[in-house]
């Protein structure tokens, strides 16, 4: 079973269609792609690769922070959000973790690697996968972190700030670390209502994690950070695995992204009205949606072979059978752009009549 979307490789080889001819919906990428100052600055970051990278990504946190308003010494950068997750548990070396299911499954994972328990907070179908007053009586004294993601992955559902912040209050209280997961909040209109960066100063156990991955679309130069207001962690995420973690060309590509402001804004209103389109045709063709603020959409449906289907046509979704709280009914797609939506209404059409 798959544990990610964006495996185009095994797609290919299981349809035997050609890997970058597959349209990939499994992967929630900008569709407005790379930009050309993006691609340039990788560009002149693989002339400078002779040498190795600065091993403090000086420049790259010198424009993080201005573009955040933090300290460069409060933030990490990591070769992608998922390597700063292992970090922050290989460091942490909780004893019991805590994670919403469904959510994305890294976390869980490097609890697991960490060999901390986990438990589970369920996000109810019933209540559009929102996070409840509920999940504060599970943060217990034995629990060491907390992780929350907004919005989360797979449902695109957010949480509000007051939510969060009674989240934060309670980790607090039960000396547990909160990691705010915004790897996709640079997606939803009006982010700055949902981001908890500008409670870093507030709370020292708050760890906010973002990805250049998803925004900048560059998943294939590897590229996140995190916030962290406590300098010892700062310093444990640094010395919790290699040095040079990230590279000459993604430290010089996500400081030429962060100058991308227009190019963001264009996303937002772009991805929200491809959004909008998915939601309606899905809906028209009785296929239950969950609201979603981000850039991909959960939705659920009885033709659980809607997968394979949709493969051997070129088209590559996510089942999400694997998530915690979900089964083979559920699948994630992407806000891709307007005439791939459209491609992937007309084949999803197609094959609904044949199965
Ligand atoms: C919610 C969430 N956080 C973090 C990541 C990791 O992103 P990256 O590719 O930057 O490692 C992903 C990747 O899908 C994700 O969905």
């Amino acid at each position: 079973m798959e544990t990610h979307g964006a495996d185009i490789y095994t797609a290919s080889k299981l349809s035997g269609i050609d890997k970058f001819s597959i349209i990939d919906f499994s992967s929630n990428i900008n569709p407005l792609g790379i930009t050309v100052a993006v691609k340039q600055a990788a560009m002149n970051g693989i002339e400078g690769s002779f040498r190795y990278p600065d091993i403090e990504s000086r420049e790259l946190r010198e424009s993080i922070s201005s573009y955040e308003s933090v300290p460069t010494g409060w933030i990490f950068t990591s070769n992608g959000a998922a390597e700063a997750i292992y970090r922050i548990v290989m460091h942490l070396k909780p004893k019991k973790g805590l994670v919403t299911a469904p959510a994305f499954g890294e976390y869980e994972s490097a609890l697991k690697a960490s060999g901390s328990a986990i438990s589970r907070y369920t996000l109810r179908e019933e209540h559009n996968f929102k996070i409840g007053e509920d999940m504060l009586d599970i943060i217990r004294e034995d629990t060491d972190i907390v992780f929350v993601c907004n919005p989360n992955n797979p449902t695109g559902q957010l949480t509000r700030m007051d939510m969060v912040e009674k989240i934060l209050d309670r980790c607090s209280k039960m000396g547990a670390v909160t990691v705010i997961d915004e790897c996709f909040l640079d997606f939803v209109r009006d982010k700055e209502k949902y981001s908890t960066v500008k409670l870093l100063q507030k709370y020292e156990n708050l760890i906010v994690l973002k990805a250049f991955t998803k925004i900048y679309a560059i998943p294939g130069i590897r590229l996140g950070y995190c916030l962290c207001s406590d300098s010892g962690m700062v310093e444990g995420l640094k010395s919790s695995g290699p040095p040079w973690n990230v590279s000459t060309v993604a430290q010089v590509a996500g400081a030429a992204a962060l100058r991308e402001t227009e190019y963001v804004k264009r996303t937002v209103a772009y991805v929200e009205k491809q959004r909008e389109y998915l939601v309606g045709e899905l809906q028209n063709l009785n296929i239950k949606t969950y609201e979603s603020h981000a850039n991909y959409i959960l939705f659920r449906t009885k033709e659980i072979n809607l997968k394979d289907e949709m493969l051997k046509r070129g088209i590559l979704i996510r089942s999400c059978a694997n998530y915690e709280g979900l089964s083979r009914e559920y699948f994630r797609i992407a806000v891709k752009t307007e005439g791939e939506n459209r491609l992937f209404i007309e084949t999803l059409k197609e094959v609904t009549e044949i199965i």
